[in-house]
């Protein structure tokens, strides 16, 4: 599932109790793993829907402004930033491995929240990490194949004793 396309789904789908059940699963399976966003296909639905909360927890101490919970139905980006950087990322389907990838520093992104509005906003830093880290999902795109260098690749374990001072990673 984390390899295919998902589909985007209907105003019909965005009313039903269905997508409330999808939305409840991903807010906890993200929350059990510690993780600061998630996407459908990752608890095996291939909708194009999102979930992400950033908030300082024992994996990101260093982070101090929380934000959402957000869910993000059938989002687009919409503009994104000509600069872009490069930082370390983690993924819940990928569990043992960190590397450093490259992301626009600044994006606007459109979508429908589960009240069926649709909503625009625009996001930088890492909060624009993890949602672009999370529209890729809705592609098959996984983060190992945003990687410049390959061998920038790491296990978590070498990523632990070598970069013990980078910044917080995605984990999504
Ligand atoms: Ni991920």
């Amino acid at each position: 599932m984390v390899r295919q396309e998902s589909r985007p789904l209907s105003e019909d789908e965005i009313d039903g109790a269905r997508l409330d059940s999808l939305i409840d699963d991903m807010l906890e399976t993200m929350r059990d793993e510690n993780g600061v966003g998630l996407a459908a296909p990752q608890v095996q639905a291939g909708l194009r829907v999102i979930v992400y909360e950033i908030e300082p927890n024992e994996r990101y101490p260093e982070l101090e402004d929380a934000v959402g919970p957000r869910v993000m139905i059938n989002p687009e980006i919409e503009s994104r930033s000509r600069e872009q950087t490069t930082n370390w990322e983690g993924c819940l389907s990928l569990p043992d491995l960190r590397a450093p990838v490259p992301r626009h520093e600044s994006i606007v992104v459109e979508y429908t929240d589960p009240d069926g509005d649709q909503r625009r906003i625009e996001a930088d830093g890492f909060e624009a990490r993890v949602i672009q880290h999370e529209l890729d999902h809705l592609d098959g795109t996984l983060f190992i194949d945003r990687v410049r260098d390959t061998e920038s690749i790491s296990f978590l374990r070498e990523y632990r004793r070598y970069h013990a001072e980078a910044p917080a990673d995605d984990d999504g």
